[in-house]
């Protein structure tokens, strides 16, 4: 398994270009499942979770055909995929590829959608919490699926096509907002969606859906209304920037010092991070190109921060901040609002010198004067990469293993970070 070295100390200057966003790549690869014509998205990021999906999907009898090179790209500029699902073989998707990624539990919908049925095995993913999925499944209910649970799938049926309906989430779920507005689209009538999830991926994918031909409005508000459509068509279109990559090499500039354009990031995307990314002492601007991060010199001051959901500060994030806040001059608490056990970053933080103690779910980070590397190991994917960001300040060599994790959702994490002049190095094993 591959491992990552860094060496701390060295500050960050130059260029790091932002690929395009993992959370909408998932979905709208999962959306190409609605239509028998093909879907071609531009700037897919080149990530496990991507390829993996691309697994799954292939065993629903979809063709995905990844774009060859273009005259002046380069090794960052994204993927264009050309998706068709133009015959569904099998509406079963098994244990063994589902339990690798919980975004995958997804294909339930357009399955049952345009199929009248789907087997989809309970998912798996990240280890942050118990992650249910009953809103999902409420979603479906509500739009007239049948639903049963048997050993270990979910398996849902509307023989006669899914119907319009009411659904109220009784808490904002960004995956059971993707599954209500991808069944609702070829469902009979009209659908509501109330406390629907603001993501700015969740609009990406109603874009996206809108151009093949569905009837989707108020994507990016909490009120979602779909109108459904007899069937969807083929359509080009752009991923958007991912503002959780952005993010985190926002802190990991502010953690290392230096000045950095994070190129195409999008401040709209990520103003609740940014925020509190300028309160800590970080320089942020927007400019035409994306977004430059300064730190020079001055300490960070600590934050009191809570997770919530879009446009609140990002739980992906919450990682991150709290390894820049390790070094803060002063004592920041840490609230984690949407996963219940999404902390697991924090005992290897420690490791390399970080004093945090947790108290349920706030954690209350005590800034040291410096942290020293240490060999750490991560459980999941945002907390793999709050290690990379405390080893960049961290005294001496830092070893990051499991980076298979890192490898699901940073496309080229240390090229991006080693041409800005931090000492990372892959070592394959
Ligand atoms: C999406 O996960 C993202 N994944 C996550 O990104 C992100 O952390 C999360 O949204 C919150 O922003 C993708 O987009 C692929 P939820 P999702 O449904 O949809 C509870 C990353 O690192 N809930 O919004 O699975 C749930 O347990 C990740 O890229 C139920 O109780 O998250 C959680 O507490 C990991 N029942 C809360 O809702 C349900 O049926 C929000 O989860 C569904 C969710």
């Amino acid at each position: 398994m591959d491992r990552i070295r860094i060496k701390g100390g060295h500050r960050l200057h130059g260029t790091i270009p932002i690929s395009g966003a993992k959370n909408a790549t998932l979905p709208l690869m999962i959306a190409s499942l609605l239509t028998e014509e093909t879907l071609i998205l531009d700037n897919v990021p080149r990530l496990a979770d991507v390829g993996q999906l691309q697994r799954i999907l292939g065993n629903h009898g979809v063709d995905v055909m990844v774009g060859g090179k273009r005259p002046g790209e380069t090794p960052y500029d994204g993927q264009t995929l050309h998706i068709s699902a133009a015959r569904i073989v099998d509406t079963t998707a098994p244990y063994d590829l589902v339990s690798k990624m919980r975004a995958s539990f997804w294909v339930i919908a357009p399955l049952v959608a345009r199929m009248g049925q789907a087997r989809v095995s309970m998912p798996g993913g990240c280890a942050i919490g118990t992650r249910p999925v009953d809103l999902l499944i409420m979603a479906l209910e509500r739009l007239g699926a049948d639903i049963e649970i048997d050993g270990g799938y979910v398996i849902a049926r509307a023989k006669d096509g899914l119907k319009g309906g009411e659904i109220t989430f009784p808490k904002v779920t960004v995956g059971g907002t993707h599954t209500a507005i991808m069944a609702a689209s070829l469902a009979r009538g009209t659908t509501v969606i109330e406390n629907a999830a603001h993501e700015p991926e969740v609009k990406d994918v109603a874009d996206c859906l809108n151009l093949m031909g569905a009837r989707i409005s108020g994507a990016g508000t909490s009120r979602i209304v779909v109108e459904g459509v007899a069937k969807l068509g083929g359509a080009r279109h752009r991923v958007l920037p991912d503002r959780i990559e952005t993010g985190t090499y926002a802190m990991a500039v502010a953690m290392a010092g230096g000045d950095v354009l994070l190129e195409n990031g999008r401040a709209d995307l990520l103003q609740a991070g940014l925020d509190v990314l300028v309160e800590a002492g970080a320089h942020v601007s927007a400019t035409n190109a994306g977004i430059r991060v300064a730190r020079n010199g001055a300490g960070l001051a600590p934050v009191e921060v809570k997770t919530a959901p879009f446009p609140g500060f990002p739980t992906d994030l919450q990682a991150q901040l709290m390894a820049l806040m390790t070094c803060a001059k002063g004592t920041s608490h840490i609230t984690e609002t949407i996963f219940e056990n999404r902390f697991m970053h924090v005992q290897e933080l420690v490791r390399l010198g970080a004093h945090i103690h947790l108290d349920g779910e706030c954690a209350t980070i005590e800034g040291v004067g410096k942290l020293t590397g240490a060999p750490v190991m991560a459980t999941d994917l945002r907390a793999s990469v709050s290690l990379v960001i405390a080893a960049l300040a961290a005294e001496g060599e830092t070893m990051v293993n499991r980076v298979y994790h890192l490898d699901r959702g940073f496309e080229r994490l240390e090229d991006k970070l080693s041409a800005c002049g931090a000492a990372i190095e892959r070592i394959a094993g």
